[in-house]
């Protein structure tokens, strides 16, 4: 065996006459003009090198290739191109094969397709996710897929961008074997044997028919699902073109797509999430803070909130211990919890004996003591100062002292928590959003003594639970209340200055919100918002603008949908403009002597967005946010915002 180096990133070693060549460009195997230099050039060689009898490509580490390198997205293509790279793999002379030993997504199952022979390890996961950057796979996913697997399923998986199991993979045709134990060894094997005609060419396949009815219905799933985004459509458009187009044709169609998206407006701003999100949840300096080990997480109180941390724990695999005030009210958490993984077994996120083994490790108990197991409680109790105060000391006394005290609460001070403790550095903010079991995001709230190491298990335990971690500093509302008030104040100072309701949810909407925020306002209920604004009424600054609208639709009784009338009244269920919020809205003008005026949808939108922007202008600049790009997380992952406008302080920088 001699081993070779044909750049930075790719060595190969032969083996008994095959060339083991080895993508090795950590972190995950990306396509980096390094990669495609050295895999040319390892091609060069073994096409000359007559002691070369096949080729087996694979990657270091855990992952195959994750895909293009992202990062040199809007700098200048270096040659070789990958479709280059691509074409080159597929025409090869010798027979070359992909030994997929992890991840092999976007270009890196584009890489794999071209291979003649495809085998992965059963942990290996594949896709084309490129519709998830608002992009289309752009070296002949679009064309190459069709031909292996048809193109109903074809646009199944590039529409979707979802990950296809190994398994699911081989069923579909993706692949040719799941490897039972050493991969490399199989696909060496299976290639000595590979003469020509076994050789399989993806590009030279035709695409096998279908019915009509079949790939209709697929494409209108997808479309129902892109939900007006571009990419997802443009992809099933490329998929269908390779029933009919050539090769050829198909791949330069596919190319032009590609890059017309690539350097479209929505694309950057979900490449921008993207890196947002690998940024999240980092803090400077906590890098060499190891976390605390936890197996169990406590939870105190099992209502609407705790019953979904609960069934996130349990997703998570944690053993979960719920704590209730009563036997009778233990038993009606654990049958909420209970319910939530019924629900995911009838929806089919969830099988049966998923189901049975996360109910193993579940305990609810009136029994406080039990709590004495746990790495970390949370508390899921009323949101009032004294309850939660009340409920820490008590904990003080029961868990032991490296037991992490973890607060839910959305607007009360932890700092105010914690410092009615015994140890406040072992107090943290968690503060989840509902359902707790579906939202990925996930507040973590540092307050002012919590230790590093609790920080750090917070943030650990969050990637566990497979949420989004953001950091957020102590001020009332933390970063996403504080941003969603002052979103919210503009809105109702834009309804004394004469835009409506409907104007304004309208505008909202057409930007890209699934619903305006009035809607959304019914649809949360108004009174909790009322009763806080009571609640501050006596420390209010009198000089600051208020508005009195909302209060007057609380008086009248206008608590929202629930109430069947709000900002909107629900004849049927059907949203429909109220007459009597008209008036009260114009009477509160009146009152102030404002003169209404119009507003555009673009006036309304960018006056919203800069109250956004101020707000989170000030969180930075008080250290409560770490980054601008935390707050896009917060909004687009919490409330609502369009990740394919990425963000407010991201959407204000573009224009
Ligand atoms: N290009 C550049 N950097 C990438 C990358 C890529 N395709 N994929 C991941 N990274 C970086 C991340 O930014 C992160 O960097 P950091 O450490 O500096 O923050 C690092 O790799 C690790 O990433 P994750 O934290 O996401 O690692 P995981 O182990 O959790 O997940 C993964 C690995 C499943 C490969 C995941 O990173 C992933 O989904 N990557 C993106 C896959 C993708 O979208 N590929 C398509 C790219 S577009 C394309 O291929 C176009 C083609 O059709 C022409």
């Amino acid at each position: 065996m001699s081993a070779l180096r044909f750049s930075d990133t790719i060595s190969a070693a032969l083996a008994d006459g095959i060339l083991v060549v080895t993508i090795d460009n950590a972190p995950v195997n990306a396509l980096s003009a390094d990669v495609r230099a050295g895999l040319m050039a390892a091609l060069d060689h073994a096409e000359k090198d007559g002691a070369v009898k096949g080729v087996v490509l694979t990657g270091a580490g855990s992952t195959f290739i994750g895909g293009a390198d992202i990062k040199e997205f809007g700098k200048l293509p270096v040659e070789p191109l990958l479709p280059d790279v691509i074409s080159r793999i597929e025409a090869f002379s010798k027979p070359i094969a992909a030994a997929i030993n992890g991840a092999a997504l976007g270009g890196g199952l584009e890489v794999a397709l071209a291979c003649h022979r495809r085998h992965a390890a059963p942990s290996a996961k594949l896709g084309l996710p490129e519709v998830k950057l608002g992009i289309v796979p752009g070296a002949g996913g679009t064309q190459r897929l069709p031909r292996l697997i048809g193109i109903a399923a074809a646009i199944d998986v590039v529409a979707s961008g979802r990950m296809v199991p190994a398994s699911e993979a081989l069923k579909l045709g993706i692949i040719d074997g799941v490897s039972g134990g050493a991969l490399l060894a199989d696909v060496i094997a299976d290639i000595k044997v590979a003469n020509a005609p076994s050789l399989r060419r993806t590009g030279h396949l035709s695409v096998r028919s279908e019915t009509a009815d079949a790939v209709d219905r697929a494409a209108a799933d997808a479309s129902r699902k892109a939900r007006g985004q571009r990419a997802p459509s443009e992809a099933v458009r490329l998929i269908r073109l390779a029933a009919t187009a050539s090769l050829a044709e198909g791949l330069a169609e596919e190319r032009r797509t590609f890059i017309e998206l690539r350097d479209s407006e929505e694309a950057a701003a979900l490449r921008h999430v993207f890196f947002a999100e690998r940024a999240a949840g980092k803090v400077e300096g906590l890098e060499a803070v190891a976390p605390r080990k936890i197996e169990t997480i406590g939870i105190v109180g099992t209502g609407l909130m705790g019953s979904g941390i609960a069934v996130s724990a349990l997703n998570g695999g944690f053993r979960v211990i719920g704590v209730e005030q009563s036997a009778e009210a233990a038993e009606k958490g654990r049958d909420r919890i209970v319910g939530l993984l019924d629900k995911a077994v009838q929806s089919g996120r969830l099988d049966a004996a998923g189901r049975e083994e996360r109910v193993g490790r579940l305990t609810v108990t009136a029994d406080m003591q039990q709590l004495t197991q746990a790495g970390i409680v949370i508390e899921a109790v009323f949101d009032d100062l004294i309850v939660k105060t009340e409920l820490f000391q008590r904990l003080d006394t029961i868990v032991p002292a490296e037991t992490i005290l973890a607060t839910n609460t959305s607007y009360l001070d932890p700092d105010a928590i914690a410092a009615a403790t015994k140890l406040p550095e072992r107090v943290v903010g968690l503060h989840f959003f509902s359902p707790a079991h579906i939202m990925r995001l996930l507040e973590v709230v540092n307050c002012k003594e919590t230790a590093p190491d609790v920080l750090a298990t917070a943030l650990a335990l969050a990637k566990r639970l497979g949420k989004l971690p953001i950091v957020s500093g102590v001020t009332e509302g933390f970063i996403g209340n504080s941003i969603f008030s002052a979103y919210r104040r503009e809105g109702e100072y834009m309804l004394e200055d004469g835009a409506s309701p409907q104007e304004i949810d309208a505008a909202l909407e057409a930007y890209g919100f699934a619903m305006g925020p009035f809607a959304v306002f019914d649809m949360a209920g108004l009174e909790i918002a009322w009763a806080r604004r009571k609640r501050q009424a006596a420390t209010r600054d009198p000089s600051e603008r208020y508005v009195v609208i909302a209060d007057r639709l609380c008086e009248a009784g206008r608590f929202g949908q629930k109430a069947g009338r709000g900002w909107y009244a629900y004849p049927d269920g059907k949203k429909t403009v109220d007459p009597e919020v008209t008036a009260v809205i114009e009477a509160a003008r009146a009152e102030k002597g404002i003169l209404p005026k119009k507003f555009t949808a673009e006036e309304i939108v960018a006056r919203l967005l800069k109250a956004m922007v101020d707000e989170g202008d000030t969180l930075l600049s008080r250290g409560i946010a770490a980054r601008a790009s935390d707050i896009d997380l917060v909004m687009i992952n919490g409330y609502g915002f369009p990740s394919s406008k990425g963000g407010p302080m991201f959407a204000a920088g573009r224009r």
